[in-house]
């Protein structure tokens, strides 16, 4: 992935600081590829499934890592933002802040570029994070990136952090560890105005664990219409039905 494909539809400032951290979380993965496999086999013996993010081992190496969302995703969510006007953003699963810039600059470019011109408070990303040195690195990397203004990085646990939002929120990235992906989705799903769009990753790679996940966004007689997206593990990109 280079630099430019990755930066596509940001500015300068938030480019060099995005593909600054792409670099960092390249070279955080690629010497941790072997040991990675090993502990997914171990965890796959001692549990049945792949998922590696819930073990005392998986959780202290993930820590500081970014294990951040590909760059033609986050890209793709700057798009279906703008597409829809998103101003009310809510991700959770924040880490380095690497796709909060993303979704920031969108929040931004549609208050900026809107005919009423530029109004600082008329659009926010909250971004929720439970690692503290995560956090702010998140905060640092916005406040370089000259984003700080359009995002509130709450610390601390989702199921905590996300129970105070303003409705109606636009638009939701959903790129957390799997077992609070639908704990998430459910907390913000009242908040969702009809239209509203949720995006999560890896959706295909981690279907298994996805299971309730999906059941829940596929449900005919539930809030949302979805699609699976392939390539890169996967997107699922659901539409918020109704506004209840
Ligand atoms: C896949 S990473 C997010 C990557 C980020 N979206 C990006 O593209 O740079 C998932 C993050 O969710 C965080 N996380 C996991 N469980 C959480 C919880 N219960 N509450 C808040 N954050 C959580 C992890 O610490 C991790 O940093």
């Amino acid at each position: 992935m280079t630099g430019k494909t990755a930066g596509s539809v940001l500015d300068d400032k938030a480019r060099l600081v995005v593909d600054e951290l792409y670099r960092r979380s390249r070279g955080q993965m690629l010497p941790a590829a072997v040991p990675m496999l090993l502990r997914a086999v171990r965890t796959r013996l001692r549990t049945g499934g792949w998922d590696t993010t819930q073990s005392p081992e998986g959780k202290a190496w993930l820590a500081d890592k970014l294990v951040a969302l590909e760059p033609q995703k986050a890209a793709l969510c700057y798009l279906l933002c703008r597409s829809i006007g998103a101003r009310r953003v809510v991700e959770a699963g924040t880490s380095y802040g690497l796709s909060t810039i993303y979704l920031a600059s969108a929040v931004r470019d549609a208050v900026t570029e809107s005919a009423d011109g530029e109004q600082l408070g008329a659009g926010l990303v909250v971004g929720t994070e439970h690692e503290p040195g995560k956090v702010a690195a998140a905060r640092a990397n916005l406040q370089r990136a000259g984003l700080d203004d359009w995002v509130d990085v709450r610390e601390g646990d989702l199921r905590e952090t996300l129970i105070d939002l303003d409705r109606p929120v636009d638009f939701m990235l959903v790129d957390v560890w799997i077992p609070m992906a639908l704990p998430a989705l459910k907390l913000v799903t009242p908040k969702l105005r009809a239209g509203a769009l949720v995006v999560c990753d890896n959706v295909v790679s981690g279907r298994r664990q996805y299971a309730d996940y999906l059941a829940y966004v596929r449900d005919p007689k539930g809030p949302f219409r979805s699609v699976t997206v392939p390539g890169q593990g996967g997107l699922e990109i659901s539409l918020k039905k109704t506004e209840n």
